[in-house]
């Protein structure tokens, strides 16, 4: 029987090769790929004063649309569907190739070092808490009280955890960091960081926070979940220990993150997943675990997510940084610059002229920002977010309770790659047109959310439960 000549890496790479077979997104970028095509880029939707528009995304940052060529990665894959792991089918080595070729991109990616082990993980959160539970016993750990609740509650739980508070300058924060590593000597040490705030949107300093970190022999995590789809990262540069990202938020579709970073903690840790596939070998009373990245990885892993995660690094690096990030900024800047024109000024911990991803938190005078968020999503299309952004310790900083516990927080708006200069005016548009004529429906709270009296809208049949089959009532907006 003559054995197939097949070439593995090539068929994984070319998996996870972007667009059709001649072209690269290098060349789309050639020709002006901004804003870049996003599954769902045209999609209408339905508005409570009748009719539709075309949905205004500007809530990135919650979870970025995935990417048209990722799309395309994974049909790629997907007619190649199979076990993974231990098959023996031809369709199980693809899939192997597959998920190891996506573990490499993310660790180029990353700028990771030669050593450092990537593990996929099903968001930031699964990483960090991963990660946390992986720390020896007896670390010393420092957070920020600014950080996303993903980077604070699995370190809260530890038995030797500092709060750094929240810093008011850039400065501020490298002071309150060194001053505790400096006290601190002696046990092991991790400071633990957001890249870019998922608040203020606002970088923080992490090149000399690791620089400061290990100058006191602590080792630094760097939360990137709002870092990596915005800022090139390059671990073995900057010192980074650890890095924690989701797929969701860099353009691929939900169910796959990953934590990258030193092996030794993690291959001495408790499986964060134990079952199969972390295991050499079982017995009647006994288990030895397997070091790396299966370690963690228990069950069958997510080779689709792991390959749209890979496929969105791959586009990413291919688009380029500078190309996307004069982008995003000439977008951020028109969104600030309204924003400031309507005496919506953004929620900043450090003054608005702190380096800053897409990503913007406000308030307009008169309007709780739930209210603000639903009406811009009832009367305009238009999709942001609002309240504390799953950082209350921060929130309580910037932006004080009001008296009604529904006013709390503010409403974000964010960008990316697929944003439409045209989806920023429309949001500064409906903001002036609702702070002068206010709402035109009737809104009211429900269950703690802001919702249309009366909502004619009804969400597709595929997905409906209870309106499948009710007719909608009539709009009772103006
Ligand atoms: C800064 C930051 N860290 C962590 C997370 C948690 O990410 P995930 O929900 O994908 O686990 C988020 C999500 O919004 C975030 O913005």
């Amino acid at each position: 029987m003559s054995t197939p000549q097949i070439d593995f890496p090539r068929l994984a790479s070319s998996l996870l090769r972007l667009g059709g077979p001649n072209e690269t997104l290098a060349g789309v970028t050639a020709r002006g790929a901004f804003p870049a095509a996003m599954v769902g880029g045209a999609l209408h939707v339905p508005l409570a004063t009748g009719g539709t528009a075309r949905y205004a995304n500007l809530d990135y940052a919650s979870s970025a649309p995935c990417l048209a060529v990722v799309r395309d990665a994974i049909d790629q894959l997907l007619p190649w569907y199979g076990s993974v792991h231990r098959g023996a089918g031809f369709v199980s080595n693809v899939m192997n190739e597959a998920y190891s070729a996506a573990r490499d991109v993310v660790h180029t990616f990353v700028g990771a070092r030669d050593d450092d082990t990537v593990i996929f993980t099903r968001n930031t959160t699964d990483a960090l808490s991963l990660l946390a539970s992986a720390v020896p016993d007896g670390a010393k750990v420092f957070t920020f009280t600014a950080e996303h609740h993903a980077n604070l509650l699995p370190w809260r739980a530890r038995a030797h955890h500092v709060d750094l508070g929240v810093p008011r300058t850039r400065d501020d924060a490298l002071a309150r960091a060194e001053e505790a590593l400096r006290r601190a000597r002696g046990a092991d040490r991790v400071l633990s960081v957001t890249g870019a705030s998922n608040v203020t949107g606002e970088l923080w300093p992490i090149a000399e926070l690791a620089e400061i970190a290990h100058r006191y022999g602590a080792r630094i995590v760097v939360d990137a979940a709002q870092l990596a789809p915005h800022v090139p990262i390059d671990m073995a540069r900057t010192n980074l220990d650890y890095v924690a990202l989701s797929g969701h938020k860099m353009y691929a579709p939900f169910g796959a993150g990953a934590l990258i970073g030193r092996g030794d903690w993690l291959d001495r840790a408790d499986p964060h997943l134990a079952g199969g596939g972390a295991v050499k070998r079982v017995g009647a009373d006994s288990v030895e675990w397997l070091t790396g990245p299966s370690r963690h990885e228990g069950g069958t892993p997510n080779v689709v997510g792991a390959v749209a995660l890979a496929a969105a690094c791959t586009a990413l690096g291919e688009l380029g940084h500078e190309a996307a990030s004069r982008y995003e900024n000439a977008l951020l800047d028109r969104l600030l610059s309204g924003l400031r024109m309507l005496g919506a000024e953004p929620l900043a911990l450090w003054g608005p002229h702190t380096k800053r991803i897409g990503l913007v938190s406000f308030n307009l005078s008169g309007f709780d920002p739930g209210a603000l968020a639903a009406a811009l999503s009832a009367e305009f299309g238009i999709g942001v977010r609002a309240g504390a952004f799953c950082a209350h310790p921060l929130m309580d900083a910037l932006a004080p309770k009001a008296s009604q516990a529904s006013a709390y927080g503010a409403v974000r708006a964010s960008v990316g790659l697929g944003t439409r200069f045209e989806d920023v005016e429309r949001l500064l548009t409906a903001l002036e047109t609702l702070r002068e004529d206010g709402p035109a429906c009737p809104y009211r709270l429900d269950a703690g959310r802001w919702v249309v009296e009366g909502d004619a809208r009804v969400v597709p049949a595929m997905v409906s439960r209870s309106r499948r089959g009710v007719s909608p009532p009539e709009p009772s907006c103006r």
